[in-house]
């Protein structure tokens, strides 16, 4: 038997499951996206002002493992996310624990990632929001990652909007599911597994849009297009089909009962000082010059030293 200590292999765990169809009442879905209609940007729901809005919006059904949004709950416990994920992480016990929307307007293709991890002891912004991202692509904190399984459904039938994904690593070739989409999904390892979305919308509609600012909304009108208004003015507006749609759904992945037991009851959860000790030795060992960090607030220089030697690989292979 494992210990509790074995909390998820250091390379990828879970092979990606394709669903389709994903949702049993998929019409449900369309009618609670219109129903969420304004959108924030999505630096305004995760309250990054300096983030620019890169024509993104969302809102969340779920989260911290709770319904937030009326009429999600069906969608929510989706029995089909939950055996695939059982199936897909090797996992007894499935917890799901958010669900959120994307709504993009046509834009240029985004860089391959690593979805923002999840380590037992740093959920609850124990430290700074910047670092998870780091702690992901270092790979040293393996052992306190909770394994997170990500459905992804899309809903979108028009030009580009490609989801690319490396379920064997990015050595190795990519697999690529492309619209049309209605209803379809993966379900994969999104927090282990580099994945993309392709440029949206034909060449000539795509764009970086710069100028949707932090407090833009995206509305849907009464004739069924997508505007996006800014102080109260329409500064860009949309067909319905001309706006990406997907449904995020993220699920906890525990092994056996012992598993979840040393989650809820915190016996191995990492620390603040962990963290920063986990981070010194390794930047010690590879020889990079690093001052003992202060308090991660405020500590600028170990922010940019971090930030900077623990990122996404560039010049990876591109297949
Ligand atoms: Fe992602």
């Amino acid at each position: 038997m494992g210990t509790t200590k074995e909390v998820r292999s250091e390379k990828l765990l879970a092979q990606p499951l394709p669903l389709d169809p994903a949702f049993e009442n998929p019409a449900g879905i369309l009618d609670l996206i219109r129903a969420g209609s304004p959108y924030k940007t999505l630096a305004a729901v995760h309250k990054n002002k300096e983030d620019k809005s890169g024509g993104w919006f969302r809102n969340f059904w779920a989260l911290g493992g709770k319904v937030i949004f009326d009429g999600a709950e069906p969608y929510f416990y989706n029995q089909k996310f939950i055996e695939a994920a059982k199936k897909s992480f090797q996992a007894e016990i499935i917890r799901p624990v958010a669900m959120m929307t994307n709504l993009n307007l046509p834009a240029p293709g985004a860089p391959y990632h690593l979805d923002l991890p999840f380590f037992r002891g740093a959920q609850n912004r124990e430290v700074p929001s910047w670092m998870l991202a780091p702690m992901g692509y270092s790979g040293l904190f393996h052992e306190w990652a909770i394994p997170v399984a990500s459905a992804i459904t899309w809903f979108y039938e028009g030009v580009g909007g490609e989801f690319e994904y490396w379920p064997n690593g990015l050595d190795h070739p990519s697999l690529t599911e492309s619209p049309p989409y209605s209803n379809r999904c993966v379900l994969a390892d999104n927090e282990y597994m580099y994945h993309r979305v392709g440029a949206i919308g034909p060449a000539d509609q795509q764009k970086d849009h710069d100028d949707i600012g932090y407090d833009a909304l995206l509305e849907l009108d009464t004739d069924d297009r997508w505007q996006v208004k800014e102080k109260g003015k329409t500064i860009a507006d949309f067909d319905f089909g001309q706006v990406r749609i997907s449904i995020l759904w993220k699920a906890y992945c525990f092994k056996n009962e012992a598993m979840a037991a040393s989650y809820d009851d915190h016996s191995h959860d990492l620390t603040p000082q962990m963290v920063a000790d986990i981070f010194c030795e390794d930047l010690k060992r590879r020889g990079i010059p690093f001052k003992e960090p202060g308090p991660f607030e405020s500590d600028l220089e170990s922010k940019k030293t971090i930030t900077t030697i623990y990122s996404a690989p560039t010049g990876g292979a591109s297949y």
